[in-house]
């Protein structure tokens, strides 16, 4: 039985293969309207969320199946003071795969290990958010058509964007992608991206304060949201939250095909006009996210396909 708790638990080939399959789930949904006619998803989630849920349960529905859970831990035993271990367990006896997102970093490895279904890891505090990695590589690979030599810059709270830190360490995987790491100094990437990942893999990066510096150079660019939750206190969310808008203005230095990305919610780091730029491809991507998770249920249940 497999689990997901990061994209590094898929070979660059397992990836690939996946990817595959979400273009072909796009492309004929029919095909695989039926299944999983007689699975269950539990979506167990201790902290908010819109797209990763909703994308999740969506993905299962269109493939026949049926989802439970919940989307508020005050309305599960935890408040009893239940663990997620013996949360998991009990799950288990109820559906066939679980998708968990968690305040805490390791909360789904801790069920994983529990578990005898496999386990989803839908994000975990400030550490990996390998399903939206997943979306985010669909994304590229539609758009660009290929992950080698682009020039990616992600732009925003490296320090508290899980999504940033799956994503790094996926496309850190091909060759000869670039990094431009775009934040204010306190929103720097954690050391270990910035030595376990990049310095040890010696891949080309550089961490640039000013946006405007780095959009000409890039292929890709990955805006996110200040991560106001995870802030001690509320003056510094304050101070850092509208450091980086994107407008109109400053996408007349970016290239003509380089994509804005984003995993979304947005707050104020994207102006609304720029929603009507072709480069601006964050609401595709949440529809990608769909055919992603279809491909990884189907993936991780090992059904049979059609
Ligand atoms: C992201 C997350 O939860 O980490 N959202 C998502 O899943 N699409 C990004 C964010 O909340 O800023």
């Amino acid at each position: 039985m497999r689990h997901l708790m990061s994209p590094l638990d898929f070979s660059v080939e397992e990836l690939d293969q996946l990817l595959n399959l979400a273009a072909d789930i796009e492309a004929n949904p029919r095909k695989y309207a039926h299944t999983c006619d007689d699975k269950r998803l539990a979506t167990l989630f201790y902290e908010p969320s819109t797209r990763t849920r909703l994308s999740f349960e969506a993905a299962m529905m269109n493939l026949g199946g049926k989802v439970l859970g919940f989307s508020d831990e005050k309305s599960s035993s935890a408040t009893k003071g239940e663990s997620v271990a013996d949360t998991i367990r009990v799950t288990s006896c109820y559906a066939d795969i679980c998708a968990m997102r968690h305040p805490k970093e390791g909360a789904p490895l801790v069920a994983s290990m529990a578990s005898s279904i496999p386990v989803i890891n839908a994000g975990d505090g400030g550490h990996q958010h390998p399903t939206q990695t997943l979306t985010d590589l669909l994304t590229i690979r539609s758009l660009k058509g290929h992950f080698d030599n682009l020039t990616i810059g992600l732009c925003g709270d490296l320090k508290f964007g899980r999504t940033v830190h799956s994503l790094i360490e996926a496309l850190v995987r091909y060759s000869n992608v670039k990094f431009i790491l775009i934040s204010p100094e306190e929103l720097r990437v954690p050391s270990y991206i910035r030595e376990d990942v990049l310095k040890k893999k010696h891949i080309a990066y550089k961490e640039v304060e000013r946006l405007e510096d780095a959009l000409p150079e890039l292929d890709i660019l990955y805006m996110t949201r200040v991560q106001k939750e995870r802030f001690f206190n509320e003056e510094d969310y304050v101070r850092m939250k509208d450091f980086y808008i994107l407008d109109r203005a400053k996408m007349a230095l970016a290239k003509e095909d380089m994509y804005i990305l984003h995993p979304l919610p947005r707050v104020n780091e994207i102006s609304v006009e720029v929603d009507s730029d072709p480069r601006a491809a964050y609401f595709k991507q949440a529809q990608y996210g769909v055919y992603v998770r279809m491909a990884l249920i189907l993936t991780l249940l090992e059904v049979k396909l059609p």
